[in-house]
């Protein structure tokens, strides 16, 4: 067994050396180390010696497995510096070509445009509130004074789990939860996060997309702090100059409800395609909160007032960069993406 071992060792090494291209060197390793090769066969065949050579011939069949692997790295090094060089040499290998820029992610610009008006609502006093995207039917449409038949509840505009579970489509049941959460403490938060209509897909409508509600409740809150608070932001996110329109409207969590128009930023009013001739861009829904809703919070509402306000990120996100299609959004067009960094 012994001298087979030291056979053996001669044959590898002297097979090894014989080696030129480094892509042969597998074959070898395969034939020696490898599972079937010949030094496994050797180290299997310990077994069938007689007990008192076993140590010894154990002993060195280990020791060669050690040397043949050293022989092996030691050759692969070499080949592979010897392969480099002869690249260089031949000139296959530019050492003066510039490396490869790591690409480098950016911010969605729906992350943007949320965290900017994070940012402005924050200067204001306002916190961020996290609601869930998965809701119940009580919460996304009962508590919200929104009636068992009212059409926003139709099969058509709302994705279902089953008769009670849905997919937000509003970031207003966020209000409750946060009323319920708080009451009868005064509160000022924005509640951002991602709703869910089941809607045909257009150039002006997505199945999901963003919304920032906001919610201020406590005593004495009026009209006036919701329009002051609305300028505000407005003419931070757009300029100075900005003038705000109050439309009455209708939504059932708020009484009065107001929509919100700005002046058109591209004709400064005087009429455009951007606001179809008309002067003015409706950006948000707003209003003081119905005193059902102030109550279904946890709040007294002979005691306590409300504003709250509804956003659509992307809707703003649209008109401060001229995006003309809302299905850009979630397209992961890097075209479209890498514009916004
Ligand atoms: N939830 C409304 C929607 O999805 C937006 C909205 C309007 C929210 C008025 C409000 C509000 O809080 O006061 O269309």
């Amino acid at each position: 067994m012994l001298e087979h071992l030291a056979d053996l060792q001669r044959e590898a090494l002297q097979k090894l050396a014989a080696v030129e291209q480094i892509d042969q060197l597998e074959s070898w390793r395969i034939a020696y180390l490898g599972k079937k090769g010949a030094l496994t066969k050797a180290l299997r065949s310990l077994g069938s010696l007689p007990p008192e050579e076993r140590p010894v011939a154990g002993k060195k069949a280990n020791e060669l497995k050690q040397v043949l692997e050293a022989a092996f790295e030691t050759r692969h090094e070499s080949l592979r510096a010897a392969a480099i060089e002869a690249d260089l040499a031949t000139g296959a290998l530019d050492v003066t070509l510039p490396g490869r820029k790591p690409a480098l992610g950016r911010l969605h610009p729906s992350t943007q445009i949320l965290r900017e008006i994070t940012a402005v609502f924050a200067e204001m006093g306002f916190q961020v509130y996290r609601s869930r995207d998965v809701e119940l039917d009580e919460y996304n449409f009962r508590l919200l004074n929104i009636p068992p038949h009212h059409p926003a509840r139709d099969m058509q505009d709302t994705f279902y789990v089953d008769e009670e579970v849905l997919l937000r489509t509003q970031t207003s049941p966020g209000q409750i939860h946060a009323m319920r959460e708080y009451a009868p403490d005064p509160i000022r938060i924005i509640l951002p996060g991602m709703c869910y209509r089941y809607e045909q897909i257009t150039a002006r409508s997505e199945i999901q997309f963003n919304q920032v509600e906001g919610l201020a409740v406590g005593h004495n809150i009026t009209m006036a702090d919701l329009k002051g608070t609305l300028v505000n932001f407005t003419r931070r996110m757009f300029g100075e100059e900005r003038r705000l329109r109050f439309r009455c409207s209708h939504f059932p969590f708020t009484e009065p409800s107001v929509e919100v128009d700005m002046d058109c930023i591209a004709c400064q009013g005087k009429g455009c395609r951007l606001c179809k001739q008309s002067g003015w861009l409706e950006i948000l829904g707003a209003g003081m909160v119905h005193p059902v809703v102030l109550r279904n919070g946890g709040y007294d509402p002979d005691v306590y007032t409300g504003f709250a306000f509804g956003i659509g990120p992307e809707r703003i996100a649209m008109l401060k960069y001229r995006i003309d299609d809302i299905r850009y959004f979630w397209a992961n067009d890097l075209r479209f993406l890498e514009q916004f960094g």
